[in-house]
């Protein structure tokens, strides 16, 4: 199971311990629905709702889509891709020379991109897989349009056998078009917000399409869910929740998620929406950032060390590396690299992510370690559940509704209203 391991933070705590009691009950608050938004916790069955739904065919699809295309252009914005982008850069950060290339669209308006991207497709076969909840969202809706275009003049009447629409089980434009035009579909529930619905089709059937076992997937965090229920201090969600509250309360504002694995940083924008979100409202909340190490060292390194005396650091590090790759030995030793020759990358990687701790805790920022015992399928579900879980329990702490999001209407009023969308 996931560790926490607080012993960088303590110092910073100021005598007082975190308050786990507010843990427990922001815990009971979430599970029993008696909270803000509690419509939105259908995240939390999930799993094995998925198990006796939508999984199956799910791989079935991604088995006919592996089966004849070269490339699937997966549709969506914020929720409806982050996730999924996430597992396979994180579980596939290199496709492998048979596995279908993944393409995300319509998470902007960049023609540069999406021209770019069509070269990259060029003559291939490929399937596209438009994820939107309302529908109306304007990136994905306009980079489906052009896609539907596409697959017409590739494929004429059967243009529709390419197009799997993630979206409401019943209401929307998106829906709508689906039924009329008869492509398949899965479902976004009701019940679970865009951030939160990585575990759904809205994720596994991209995930599925990329080579990653969503079976797999999906048992680890059926076992996740439950490992996480414990009421207890030794829960991991409740001390990783409790510590960034405290932490909050004394004066620390903003949060760094940081990874050695450079596979990481699609999580890092995973978990940037899904606390932002989640806890940024009502004039307080956390600011969520992520920095990519070691690379950032060298670019955001003298901030952290040395800046504004407001960021608490939480580190993910995974166990056990698939792979081992020892420096050489270089006779004429110019470089001066001879005392790492022989040192597994890895383990000298470990001894920097122990310095780079301590300069930090030295230097006043407070850091939480989030240990994941593997960089694989069940480590992700693991990660999954746990953050979720954490975010429900922290936006109950900071008395938030942690599942809507009504500051992110404000800027599209203004756009649909510049761009002149009738009726606005
Ligand atoms: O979490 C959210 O609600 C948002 O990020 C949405 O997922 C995002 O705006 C896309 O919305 P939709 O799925 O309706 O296109």
């Amino acid at each position: 199971m996931i560790k926490v391991d607080l012993s960088g933070a303590k110092s910073f705590f100021k005598g007082e311990n975190p308050d786990y009691e507010a843990a427990a009950r922001a815990h009971e608050t979430l599970v029993s629905g008696t909270g803000k938004g509690s419509d939105f916790r259908g995240w939390l069955e999930l799993p094995s709702r998925m198990i006796s739904g939508e999984l199956p065919r799910i791989i079935e699809t991604a088995e006919k889509i592996k089966s004849r295309s070269n490339a699937l252009v997966v549709i969506g914005i914020g929720g409806s891709y982050l996730g999924a982008r996430a597992a396979i850069n994180l579980l596939k950060p290199v496709p492998d020379e048979n596995d279908v290339k993944v393409f995300f669209l319509g998470n902007g308006l960049s023609p540069d991109y999406l021209c770019d991207t069509l070269k990259q497709i060029g003559d291939d076969d490929f399937d596209v897989n438009v994820i939107s909840k309302s529908g109306t969202t304007l990136e994905p809706a306009v980079s489906f349009r052009i896609f539907r275009e596409l697959l017409k003049k590739k494929y004429g009447d059967r243009a529709g056998e390419h197009i799997f629409a993630t979206t409401d089980k019943e209401r929307g434009a998106l829906k709508s078009l689906a039924n009329s035009e008869g492509w398949e579909t899965f479902v976004v529930p009701d019940d679970v917000g865009g951030r939160y619905s990585v575990l759904s089709a809205v994720g596994l059937l991209p995930m599925a399409v990329a080579g990653i076992d969503v079976s797999k997937v999906i048992s680890s965090a059926e076992k996740a869910l439950k490992n996480m229920d414990l009421r207890s201090p030794e829960n991991p969600v409740w001390q990783y929740a409790a510590a960034r509250q405290h932490l909050y309360r004394i004066g620390y504002g903003t949060e760094l998620l940081a990874s050695f694995e450079p596979s990481f940083r699609f999580v890092g924008e995973w978990w940037k929406q899904l606390f932002g979100e989640s806890e940024g409202k009502d004039g307080v909340g956390i600011f969520p950032a992520s920095v990519e190490y070691t690379a950032d060292l060298h670019s955001m390194g003298q901030f952290i060390q040395d800046g504004p005396r407001n960021l608490m650091e939480t580190v993910v590090r995974f166990g056990s590396e698939a792979e081992t790759y020892a420096v050489p030995f270089d006779e004429g030793n110019a470089d001066g690299l001879n005392y790492l020759a022989g040192r597994d990358l890895g383990e000298i990687g470990k001894v920097v992510a122990d310095a780079v701790r301590a300069a930090h805790v030295e230097g006043g920022v407070p850091n939480m370690v989030v240990e994941i015992p593997r960089r694989n399928e069940e480590g992700f579900a693991e990660m999954v559940i746990f953050f979720e879980l954490a975010c429900g329990i922290s936006g109950y702490m900071s008395g938030v509704n942690p599942f809507n999001q009504p500051g992110v209407e404000a800027y599209k009023k203004n756009m649909f209203k510049m761009l002149g969308k009738p009726g606005t």
